[in-house]
């Protein structure tokens, strides 16, 4: 991005947060906060425990907590596996969810939640393509998902993407990916009565994972990830801690200082005896992991499932009486597994082959959102809506480190050291790089391989 031309312009967005009253928080779960490179609940260790939950799969996405008779059959499921999870990848952000949260909260699970939708999302097809996705449209669609879920206190996090990074070919998707990631951040500070975590969920790309690792957490703090997830299938059964290489990937990661977790594990290369879970929750790997999601709740085309689904009945696989098994002999350790509180924000990658990324600028949010960040981002478009790649306004030029710093600290919960309350104005620079319009195919999906 080194080519925008650089015109400081102060944008002033009215610091008047006074008239916020965030609504009542829903559930009785505590909220799950970041410290050092663990979650929390209370004071106690936070652990990941969870499995993947998107019965239809990609191809047919709908919002899986809406249908509450199938939801409801399958909170048995996720008590009688023992999990404190659930990941969904696509809701309905125009409906509410009151019901299917509280079906949740009170079998004692949380959610992670993708914020994006197939049609809502960053087109990683080619540069121009990113910087054209990136946009107010998208953005409004993201903030709408926050404001539909802030309030749940079993919301546990929100993914800001999910391997929009799938080839060593397209890293430059980062910097996009990172700005949402801000931005989310900034509206969450902005707007709401606690710092819910938001980072993104990565393919595990062996040659730009770790750089993805790094640079989600580096630069100012408004745009470091609260968290950095990733989809690991390298343990295939039978296997090791030391076959499957996962000692040295908790070798590579010894010093991050944010938490990591598997949004998704589960190699189905062989029969799975559900071995990583042993070692994901052990000491040898919690001073660095968080736990993971199992990869997946429904069986679906691509053969990951627990449960098989005909005409509204489920019945449970022996994947399913194994993953259980394999979770009921695997306690938590005892005290706070050897996280580490004070660690600092990661060197930025450089650039290279294999890191497509020049500098560490990101695109500024585009102008056209700014005011999602005083005024709320309103209903969002729901699943029938008529997607962003193309709409709306694309992002004029880079912002300023710092710019997504919030402008309100958030009653009663610490900025996560982003704001001290002086309500300072992002200032980005203008103009332009015309971003001319792609007649390629839209590729949907660009964050929803899964
Ligand atoms: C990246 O590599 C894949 C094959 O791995 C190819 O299909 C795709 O066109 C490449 N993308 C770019 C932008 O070169
Ligand atoms: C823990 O690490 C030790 C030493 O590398 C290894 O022998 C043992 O199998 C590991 N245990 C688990 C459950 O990963
Ligand atoms: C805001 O903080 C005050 C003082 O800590 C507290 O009494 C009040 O309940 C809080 N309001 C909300 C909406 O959380
Ligand atoms: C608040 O942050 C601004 C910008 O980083 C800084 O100039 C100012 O001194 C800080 N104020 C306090 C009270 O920490």
């Amino acid at each position: 991005m080194k080519s925008f031309a650089l015109v400081a312009l102060c944008a002033a967005i009215a610091p008047v947060f006074g008239n916020i009253v965030p609504r009542q928080t829903k559930g009785k779960l505590p909220a799950v906060t970041v410290k050092g490179n663990a979650f929390f609940a209370g004071s106690n260790r936070f652990y990941v425990r969870g499995v993947a939950y998107q019965p239809g799969g990609a191809a047919d996405a709908k919002d899986p907590l809406l249908d509450l008779p199938s939801l409801r059959r399958d909170v048995e499921n996720f008590k009688s596996l023992g999990i404190n999870t659930i990941r969904v990848y696509t809701i309905d952000n125009s409906k509410n969810h009151d019901e299917g949260m509280k079906l949740l909260d009170d079998a004692g699970i949380y959610l992670a939640l993708d914020a994006n939708t197939p049609k809502y999302s960053l087109n990683r097809e080619n540069l121009a393509t990113l910087r054209r996705s990136y946009n107010d449209v998208y953005l409004q669609n993201v903030f709408a998902t926050v404001d539909a879920f802030a309030d749940y206190s079993n919301l546990l996090l929100f993914f800001s993407g999910n391997e929009v990074i799938n080839e060593r070919n397209n890293t430059n998707a980062a910097p996009f990916i990172k700005a949402v990631t801000r931005d989310m951040k900034q509206y969450i500070a902005n707007r709401k009565g606690r710092v819910i975590p938001v980072g993104y969920s990565a393919a595990d790309v062996a040659e730009n994972i770790e750089a993805q690792a790094l640079y989600f957490n580096c630069g100012t703090d408004d745009e470091r990830s609260d968290f950095f997830a990733f989809n690991d299938y390298s343990w295939c059964d039978p296997s090791s801690f030391q076959i499957s290489g996962w000692d040295k990937k908790v070798e590579t990661y010894k010093d991050y200082s944010k938490p990591i977790f598997l949004s998704e594990f589960g190699c189905i290369t062989n029969t799975r005896e559900w071995g990583e879970i042993a070692s994901l929750y052990h000491t040898n790997m919690t001073s660095v992991y968080s736990g993971g999601l199992a990869y997946e709740y429904t069986v679906e085309p691509n053969g990951y499932g627990i449960v098989e689904i005909n005409n509204g009945k489920i019945e449970t696989n022996a994947d399913f009486d194994r993953l259980k098994a394999a979770y009921a002999k695997t306690k938590n350790p005892t005290g706070n597994g050897g996280f580490k509180e004070n660690g600092r924000a990661s060197q930025c990658p450089s650039e290279s082959d294999e890191w497509e990324v020049e500098g560490t600028a990101l695109p500024a949010l585009p102008s056209r959102a700014q005011k999602y960040m005083t005024e709320g981002a309103g209903t969002g478009p729901g699943l029938s809506g008529a997607g962003s790649h193309f709409a709306g306004q694309a992002s004029e030029g880079t912002a300023t480190a710092g710019s997504g710093q919030a402008t309100r600290t958030p009653n009663g919960s610490a900025a996560s050291g982003t704001s001290n309350g002086t309500g300072a104005a992002p200032s980005v620079d203008i103009p332009i790089r015309a971003v001319g319009m792609v007649a390629a195919s839209v590729l949907f999906g660009a964050v929803l391989l899964f």
